[in-house]
């Protein structure tokens, strides 16, 4: 279990992070005030500031800081010298991560922080002989890669207007049909207008939509969400440059005929974000110009995707691993040719933003779809996990939303089975047809490309449990922390923030806040009935290759040599 607290470990004191494992029992209390009065603010017998007692002196005076400088009662002194020794403290611990681990390990006995984002953590927790050597090798060098260096700027402080989303949630229907009842719009077929009445349920089937939109599903789709959410009209979006925007989104999916990375992909990816907006109630939280990012980013996401993964762009060394020195190779793509299409004056989504709203939804975009790149997936999700952990998490709206496209990404396995079943056969298509690439150009085969040698069943329920399952938990945990507030507030509002409900779902209740707050989770039971499904078909499956390999061992050698 991680503690935040000192336990010895290779001779050296190991503080592990908090977590949001840990329990309400454990958690280091904040100071009451009767510890805050009797507290002694020299700073002439302080602690070492790399020791873990410094970080507990240095909390407990910033508290004290913080307290005294609301009631105006503290020397510029004082508060100079007990900042700067919180500032070696913080220090300290930077200084301490940037050590290489072998270092670290043998300065005993200093203090090892372990890294806020280490994400071979999460792989080294799963048992070696759980999961077969091939998909353990394949989650490793796709799930996971260097922590990065660069620093953000922090994160805004959210503001909640409840009662302004209140009513906005309240009149989110009636906007919809004023919106579609609008002359100016494109017109939809009447299939597509009956597929889209099932627009806002988890399990949407977007190859329907496939089907009756003649294989523009991106176009509908794209288009019904921006008109819902009422961003033609907030925005100022010419209906024509909104169709020729999707229109070129749409071919641009369908450029390399990939059987995953294309059209569809990019409609589902939107729709269910679509469904996180809607129904958990998020979209209350995010002002106008995040929601249309947020929809922009689902839909252009994949963009000119080639079907074939970063890994072979860096190994075959393309054109766009050279253009994007080997990092985020794609999804630098995706961002930099949506922005470069709207460009054409034709497709420019945003002629009518003003420049600091075209500023912020570009930040934006670019910062969601590089968090798709899934050698981020176990930091973002550690980041997230660490800063839920905290007694008064603060969740900046642009990581939330880059959760969120990221947990959609990979959601199929959530998703009904003969949706998910389908889903995994288009992607098992590509990653073969890379396997085929790589054979012809001399390169290893990248795992799960070995249209030969790949254990299906068992890299999904690989999948399942150490990708999607953990990603949809975190994903759910950070919701019903930003939503909690948002609700509670609602509730005593005359409107309330529908489809918001309190249904139990089994998790902890995270802060007295939100404690009875929690969100639908239709994904639970698809994804417990769908690794079901799998194992059933990986004991088939080893069953087969047992009797196979009894076979090829029972035939007599051949007398050719
Ligand atoms: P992309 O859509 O670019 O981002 C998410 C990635 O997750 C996706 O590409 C695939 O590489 C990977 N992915 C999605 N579904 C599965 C799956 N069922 N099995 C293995 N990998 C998957
Ligand atoms: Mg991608
Ligand atoms: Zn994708």
């Amino acid at each position: 279990m991680r503690r935040y607290s000192a336990m010895p470990e290779q001779g050296a004191l190991t503080i592990v992070r908090r977590s949001s494992s840990r329990s309400k029992a454990e958690s280091c209390p904040t100071p009451t005030d009767e510890q805050l009065d009797s507290l002694d603010l020299d700073t002439e017998h302080l602690p070492a500031v790399d020791t873990p007692d410094a970080c507990d002196k240095a909390a407990l005076r910033l508290r004290y800081l913080l307290r005294q400088l609301n009631r105006g009662e503290i020397s510029a002194e004082t508060l100079q010298k007990n900042l700067q020794y919180a500032a070696k403290v913080l220090e300290a611990v930077y200084i301490d991560e940037t050590k290489p681990a072998v270092a670290r390990q043998q300065s005993a006995p200093t203090l090892v922080f372990r890294r806020l984002a280490d994400e071979d953590d999460e792989l080294s927790e799963v048992q070696p002989d759980a999961v077969p050597p091939e998909v353990r090798e394949w989650l490793a060098s796709t799930f996971t890669r260097q922590l990065a260096t660069a620093k953000r700027k922090s994160d805004e402080k959210p503001k909640f207007r409840s009662v302004a989303h209140a009513i906005r949630a309240g009149i989110f229907v009636d906007r919809i049909y004023r919106r579609v009842t609008s002359t100016a719009l494109m017109q939809f077929p009447q299939d597509v207008i009956r597929v889209l009445k099932t627009l806002d349920e988890w399990s949407f089937d977007v190859f329907a939509l496939h089907e009756a939109s003649g294989g523009a599903p991106v176009k509908y789709l794209g288009y019904e969400l921006l008109n819902r959410y009422g961003m033609i009209h907030k925005f100022k979006v010419p209906p024509t440059t909104l169709e020729n925007f999707l229109n070129r989104i749409e071919e641009g999916y369908c450029k390399f005929h990939n059987p995953y990375h294309n059209n569809l992909h990019a409609a589902d990816v939107a729709q269910t974000v679509h469904y996180m907006l809607c129904q958990t109630g998020l979209m209350n939280w995010l002002s106008d110009l995040e929601i249309f990012a947020t929809l922009v980013a689902a839909v252009v996401h994949d963009y000119e995707h080639t079907g074939t993964t970063n890994n072979f762009h860096v190994m075959s060394g393309s054109d766009t691993a050279l253009l994007y020195n080997d990092r985020a190779v794609l999804e630098n793509h995706h961002i930099s040719a949506a922005f470069r299409l709207m460009r054409d004056e034709e497709c420019n989504l945003l002629q009518n933003l003003s420049r600091e709203e075209f500023r912020e939804f570009r930040t934006l975009v670019i910062d969601m779809v590089l968090a798709t790149d899934m050698s981020f997936h176990f930091q973002q999700l550690k980041n997230m996990r660490s800063l839920l952990s905290l007694a008064e998490p603060t969740v900046d709206k642009s990581k939330a939303a880059s959760l969120i496209l990221h947990c959609c990404d990979i959601s199929h396995p959530a998703k009904r089975w003969d949706l998910h079943h389908r889903w995994t056969m288009s992607l098992l298509d590509e990653f073969f047809l890379q396997g085929d690439k790589e054979r012809d150009l001399g390169l290893p085969f990248s795992p799960l490309c070995d249209r030969n040698n790949t254990l299906v069943a068992e890299s999904q329920i690989g999948f399942i449990e150490f990708i999607v399952e953990p990603s949809m938990g975190v994903c759910a945990d950070m919701l019903e922390c930003i939503l909690g507030p948002l609700h509670s507030s609602s509730k005593n509002s005359t409107s309330s923030a529908e489809p918001i409900n309190e249904e139990s779902t089994g998790t902890k209740d995270r802060n007295e806040n939100s404690s009875k707050f929690k969100i639908r989770k239709p994904w639970v039971a698809c994804l417990s009935d769908n690794k079901k499904i799998w194992k059933e078909q990986a004991a088939k499956d080893a069953e087969a290759r047992a009797k196979q390999e009894e076979e090829n061992n029972s035939v007599p050698p051949t007398t050719e040599e």
